[in-house]
């Protein structure tokens, strides 16, 4: 009898045993408790002083020839915002500035590591000679999650090998109205692009597990309706009622939270007339507390200074809505701000306007999401990842995404594909050999340049001369005059490069240049094929009916060669439009499921060999 109870015993003992350590649910609940443990136990030794340096995030044009106040406020986070530079822009540049910072950072009294944050928005585009992607309007026409994936994880491992943790994006943006500038940043008007690739993104960027090496952290933006502003003004005023915010604008961000981003950005719009960085329902109830978002909360570039009211009284309603980490420039003229948002939010909390509890619940938030990156063990730049820094295969990659973001909207007695053995082949245009426009903004500077001294990188003209046999002539007539041994004419026109505000456009007609080009060469009888470079539909009715054929290419970075392996028809057109295409100005706004739906192409639009 003893023996069976003994039996029995041993049976019961290891059952439970078994069951504790192989229940994945209990194993990672045993996980998050031992996170939470050593929150709760960092935490407890910090100082406010401490507490709030970790919710400061510092530009660097704001900290330099301060570098002592990384330590001195044990500031949480330094990002470098789109015209932040520094000398040498190269990736070993930009490595050893970042490991200068971080030993500050781990000088402090708690040596707590910062988390660096950057604009990896298509590719490493801050940094020389890195692989520059897409933008997101023309990812948005790959309709390919996968893809888009493996790209973000070639953007992580480019980023992580100058050192850097954290790249502000997915843009999840619904881009409803095509005069608004950041319309290329959006994968297009319908939610269910921001779904299936922003959530797509924030895997690649944040790879199997957050402590890997070449793991970032990714950030879902902007928080809510970015897209929606009223005539499409960039930070202007999203006039919709809750149910058509939550149908257009949250869907992207329950996918993302879902797919496990570790931070969301806030953004400069309103929504009916309250500031986003001020609406404590949106950030904390519906964001925090309905989707369970358990990240932390960034604030944009000084947007927290938009509130109305005096600095002070920004700081207060900004963290009481919600916000753990606040984005801090100098504003023109100030030295330091940080140091006032830090002094200020002291006062706050010794004043009970701002809870302790707040700033305990944001602090926790970025010391789990940096413990979770491992990075008190591997603060600084692992330099082993630079060798594969701009890398062939991380170009053949991006050459993938371009070829399957290209639209073709025409092609009539099929003028495409083009014979690799074409005698005579004339490129014209203004962005047939021109990498800057070919990348658009974000790139190297915030706002773009056009030129070939931005970045490397393969032009159209570049990749023509690649493709064609030897015996073919291939020529360049920038206004299109010359063109008369031409078998074919290529005219690669479009936008010149710009960011957010600067890219708000009433007027989307063609440029004047433009359309002297295309009409120089419709007048020489040649056949021609129009390229179009931009970073959302332009008006084209007339060209389109001049040119033999045309294709959407958007924003394609540095791989033109993507362009060409359709071209030549190596490879067939799959993209499909991520935009309905207007045939005025008039029309827009113009989005898929309008009554009266009635554009030049349809949402989804896209033609095949
Ligand atoms: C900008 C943008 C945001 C960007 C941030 C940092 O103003 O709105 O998308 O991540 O500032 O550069």
């Amino acid at each position: 009898m003893k023996n069976l109870a003994f039996l029995s015993m041993i049976l019961f003992i290891s059952v439970v045993l078994f069951s504790a350590f192989s229940d994945p649910s209990k194993k990672e609940s045993k996980q998050k408790s031992l996170l939470d443990k050593k929150v709760d136990e960092l935490l407890s030794q910090m100082t406010l002083n401490e507490k709030i340096g970790q919710m400061t995030q510092a530009d660097i044009d704001a900290l330099k020839g301060h570098y002592e106040d990384i330590e001195k406020y044990s500031l949480g986070s330094i990002l470098c915002g789109g015209n932040s530079e520094i000398e040498d822009i190269s990736a070993k540049g930009w490595a050893d500035f970042y490991d200068m910072l971080q030993t500050h950072a781990l000088n402090s009294r708690l040596h707590i590591p910062m988390i660096y944050g950057v604009d990896a928005v298509h590719g490493h585009n801050n940094v020389t000679n890195a692989v520059v992607f897409p933008h997101n309007v023309g990812l948005g026409a790959t309709r390919n999650a996968k893809l888009i994936e493996k790209a973000a994880r070639v953007t992580a491992e480019e980023v992580a090998a100058t050192g850097m943790d954290w790249a502000f994006a997915p843009c999840i943006a619904v881009a409803r109205n095509e005069h608004w500038g950041r319309t290329y940043e959006s994968f297009g008007e319908d939610p269910e692009l921001a779904k299936l690739l922003g959530a797509a993104q924030v895997k690649g960027f944040q790879g199997k597990k957050l402590s890997d090496k070449t793991s970032i952290l990714a950030c879902a933006k902007h928080f809510l309706g970015d897209g929606g502003t009223t005539t499409g003004k960039d930070q202007g005023n999203t006039e919709v009622d809750e149910p058509t915010l939550r149908k257009l604008h949250l869907p992207g961000y329950k996918t993302a939270i879902k797919a496990g981003t570790k931070t969301i950005m806030v953004s400069y719009n309103s929504w009916n007339g309250i500031r986003m960085h001020g609406n404590k329902y949106l950030l904390t109830d519906v964001l925090k507390g309905e989707l369970n978002f358990n990240g932390i909360l960034v604030s944009d570039w000084a947007a927290i200074d938009q509130l109305e009211g005096d600095y002070k009284s920004d700081i207060e309603k900004s963290i009481n809505a919600g916000l753990d980490m606040i984005m801090i420039p100098n504003p023109p003229g100030k030295e330091n701000n940080y140091i006032d948002f830090i002094t200020l939010l002291k006062e706050l909390v010794n004043e009970n306007k701002v809870p302790i509890s707040r700033i305990d619940d944001a602090v926790k938030r970025i010391l789990r999401v940096k413990f979770e990156m491992n990075i008190f063990e591997n603060p600084l730049t692992d330099r082993s990842l630079m060798a594969t820094f701009g890398s062939k295969e991380h170009r053949q990659v991006a050459r993938e995404c371009v070829r399957q973001s290209l639209v073709l909207l025409k092609n009539e007695n099929k003028t495409l594909p083009i014979s690799k053995n074409v005698k005579n082949i004339v490129l014209a245009g203004k962005s047939a050999d021109d990498i800057g426009n070919q990348c658009g903004g974000w790139t190297i500077d915030w706002q773009g340049k056009s030129g070939n001294v931005i970045t490397g990188g393969t032009t159209v003209l570049q990749a023509v001369k690649n493709a064609v046999s030897k015996n073919t002539v291939v020529s360049y007539s920038k206004d299109g005059s010359e063109v008369k041994d031409a078998d074919v004419v290529l005219v690669v026109v479009g936008e010149t490069p710009y960011a957010e505000m600067f890219g708000d456009k009433p007027d989307l007609n063609l440029a004047k240049e433009d359309v002297d080009v295309i009409e120089n060469v419709r007048k020489s009888g040649k056949p021609f094929v129009v390229v179009l470079f931009s970073g959302r539909p332009l008006i084209i009715e007339k060209q389109l009916k001049d040119a033999n054929a045309f294709l959407a290419a958007w924003l394609p970075g540095s791989e033109g060669a993507g362009i060409t392996d359709v071209l030549f028809g190596d490879f067939n057109f799959t993209g499909k439009l991520g935009h309905s295409w207007p045939k005025t100005n008039e029309q827009i706004p113009i989005n898929v499921g309008d009554k009266n739906y009635d554009p030049l192409f349809k949402y989804s639009f896209g033609l095949k060999y």
